[in-house]
């Protein structure tokens, strides 16, 4: 970091640049035919940095991009601010007395909805829940329940409805287990002992259990009071992924100690008798330069009885951003979705040009390449049926030759074909984190 620093800040140019309005077009002109069975919103947040330069691509204001489709209808576009305490009291997010403040989140990372609920996250703080309509209700706490930050990577259990999360800081207890019944009420919180403050972006769960990450880019306080990421790669902190029943507590935990890599975030995790099974989008390292090296598609089986844990890369195409059918979270899958990216010779994140389906059944590959200068993001998908690849994947796309963005949906059973409806869009989209789809 304290060398990528010193480069141009890549976040803040091309398509990382934040836009500076906030607009809204009505009835858009649609090309191809958008799938008549999808009705609801499709949301992105992401990082917008116009107050300010930021010291991180991950640290800049949230901003929300949403279009409502309605029976084949591109309805209405509009990009928002999620209008948090930042925003409102006018606080930037490189003043180190916001990892202090649990309200005070960018919500740039993700956005889920849970028990009725759409809620705008980012790790280092409480949600903020936001309306279909990308307006602003206010953070929660769980009606005082929530003790610590909120990761942004919550599972929803498509069985019993329950939302499986976590919590980490910098102070202890480091790391919280976090279970909200169906109704939406924090039902279970639990302290997970780990080595030491490492920053812990999503975790896994399975039909009964949860994986928690325990890998190496651990707090720096010197980073943190630049105001820059105060996280850093380390070579000595060992790499642990742990197992606990989801209703379980510390006492129930059983760790794995793998070889030292870096995880942003898995594809699915399921039982498979007594091993779990954890595909995850793994990098060798992180932060050493930058993002110098890309993650790839790797499978970790955890024997339990053994206390044993094995590791393949099952594909070489670098990814990120992996997604699977979500009424599949934690069962068996046989596909998962993600975006390509690529090494490059400076620091920067760098997005391919394709959106990737893997077929973990049959080791094969398939995608839908959209061309040079043309990048998407994070392949959402929107179930149209009971198939696990019976639906569309929905993503912005940002082309470069124009400056400009649309929305894209592909058909899920054959991307090779090529974008089944494109939404020109009135404003290009930043390159952001992570979508959902809200059917109605
Ligand atoms: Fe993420």
């Amino acid at each position: 970091m304290a060398d990528g620093a010193r480069r141009k800040s890549w976040w803040l140019e091309g398509n990382f640049a934040p836009v500076e309005q906030e607009v809204e077009a009505l009835d858009l002109p649609v090309e191809g035919a958008l799938p008549p069975e999808l009705s609801g919103v499709f949301m992105r947040t992401g990082p917008n940095p116009a107050r300010a330069a930021t010291a991180h691509w991950f640290l800049g204001d949230g901003m929300l991009h949403g279009l409502r489709l309605e029976r084949g209808k591109a309805r209405w576009y509009r990009n928002r601010y999620v209008d948090t305490k930042l925003r409102k009291e006018n606080i930037l997010p490189r003043d180190p007395a916001i990892f202090m403040d649990k309200l005070a989140s960018t919500a740039n990372t993700n956005i889920v909805r849970h028990a009725g609920r759409i809620l705008a996250l980012e790790e280092a703080h409480f949600p903020y829940e936001v309306t279909p309509e990308l307006g602003t209700v206010g953070p929660i706490d769980f009606d005082g329940k929530l003790k610590t930050a909120l990761t942004a990577h919550p599972k929803i259990c498509p069985e019993t409805g329950e939302m499986l999360a976590f919590g980490y800081g910098f102070v202890p207890p480091f790391l919280v287990y976090h279970r909200f019944d169906a109704a939406g009420r924090l039902v279970q919180s639990e302290e997970i002992p780990v080595g030491g403050p490492t920053m812990i972006h999503d975790f896994s769960a399975t039909r009964t259990k949860v994986v928690f990450m325990d890998l190496p880019i651990v707090f720096d306080l010197e980073q943190a009071m630049t105001g820059g990421m105060p996280y850093r790669w380390s070579d000595d902190y060992p790499a642990r992924l742990g197992v606990m029943p989801r209703e379980g507590t510390a006492k129930d935990l059983q760790w794995f100690s793998i070889p030292s890599c870096y995880v942003f975030h898995p594809l699915n995790a399921y039982d498979e008798g007594e091993t779990v099974v954890v595909d995850v989008a793994r990098y060798e390292k992180m932060w050493v330069k930058g993002f110098d090296e890309p993650a790839r598609l790797h499978r970790f089986r955890l024997d339990l009885p053994g206390g044993r844990a094995r590791g393949e890369t099952l594909f070489d195409e670098p990814i990120e951003f992996p997604r699977i059918c979500d009424a599949y979270a934690g069962l068996k899958n046989r596909f998962g979705y993600a975006v390509t990216t690529h090494a490059g010779d400076d620091a920067g994140f760098k997005l391919g040009t394709r959106i990737v389906k893997f077929d973990l059944d049959r080791h094969a590959v398939t995608g839908a390449e959209f061309g040079r200068g043309r990048f998407p993001g994070e392949p959402v998908f929107a179930a149209a049926g009971y198939g696990e690849d019976d639906g569309f994947l929905l993503t912005f796309v940002f082309d470069a030759g124009r400056n400009a963005s649309e929305f894209v949906a592909l058909d899920a059973k054959n991307l090779s074909a090529g974008p089944v409806a494109r939404v020109p869009l009135p404003q290009r989209v930043p390159f952001g984190f992570h979508g959902a789809w809200f059917a109605d």
